[in-house]
């Protein structure tokens, strides 16, 4: 069956010109990699309090964390304990989130619990002003179970991840059929990333159900990073090294 000739181009002995495009379209491409990683340690290494990225963050960012509100985290045991200095306020406090974090009690009781002791950053003009701590609904958004990545957001992060990278494989692809390796090799990888990209992306939205999903998108993650290292790095070595 004839290959419409594909089989004799090799990527040594295409133009200049070319060589140039492909060398600079996957150093940019592999660039574009390394950033996205620092990116996702900027976003979610400090999701479980602790520097670097692990699997306790991603299960933090995914499935959330159920047992706790953030309000109670911080003050049972977190950074903002110290600024409770009689523990009969923290115990009130607790108990409301427990009770169902009414509104009058609220008016009542823990209003004048933060006015002492927390507004003083927690407002317009403190220095967390980006959580103020000064009405029922600001603190009320600190009360919220944390359960995970919304929906809303899965899609939004999702859908142009899935079509932009699709595309980005698509083309690294193409330049990696073009190597002189076997075909069956070719074969796993130019498809291999694709059903994990798909995993990737199914199990961070089944993560928000079930938080050792995290584990599949890692996989996924580590498998998709490796195939795309080699049809970058290969296809540079056989323009520029090889022979
Ligand atoms: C001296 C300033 C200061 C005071 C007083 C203070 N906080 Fe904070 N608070 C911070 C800073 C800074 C952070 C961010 C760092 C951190 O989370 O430890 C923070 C973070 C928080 C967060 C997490 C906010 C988020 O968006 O994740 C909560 C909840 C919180 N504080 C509650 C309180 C409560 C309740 C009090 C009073 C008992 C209080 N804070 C008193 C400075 C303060």
């Amino acid at each position: 069956m004839s290959d419409l000739g594909f089989s004799s181009i090799r990527l040594q002995n295409l133009p200049l010109v070319y060589k140039l495009l492909i060398t600079m379209f996957l150093i940019t491409l592999g660039i574009g990699y390394i950033v996205s990683i620092v990116n996702l340690n900027f976003q979610y290494s400090m999701m479980d309090g602790q520097p670097g990225l692990t699997a306790a963050d991603l299960k933090r960012a995914f499935y959330g964390d159920r047992t706790n509100t953030r309000l109670a985290a911080k003050i049972n045991g977190g950074s903002m304990e110290q600024y409770l200095p009689n523990p009969a306020h923290k115990n009130t406090i607790l108990n409301w989130i427990q009770d169902g974090a009414n509104q009058d009690q609220f008016e009542s009781t823990i209003k004048p619990i933060l006015q002492r002791n927390c507004v003083r950053c927690h407002s317009s003009e403190g220095i967390m002003a980006q959580r103020p701590l000064t009405s029922y609904i600001d603190v009320m958004e600190v009360v919220k179970i944390d359960r995970g990545e919304p929906p809303a957001l899965w899609a939004r992060v999702a859908h142009t991840h899935i079509q932009s990278i699709a595309l980005l494989l698509f083309l690294t692809g193409a330049v990696f059929a073009l190597t002189s390796v076997s075909n069956k090799f070719k074969a796993l990888v130019v498809t291999i990333p694709f059903f994990d990209l798909l995993a990737d992306f199914g199990s961070r939205f089944v993560a928000k159900y079930s938080a050792d999903f995290v584990y599949v998108m890692m996989g996924t993650g580590a498998i998709l990073g490796l195939s795309v290292g080699v049809m970058i790095v290969l296809p540079l070595y056989e323009m520029w090294i090889k022979k």
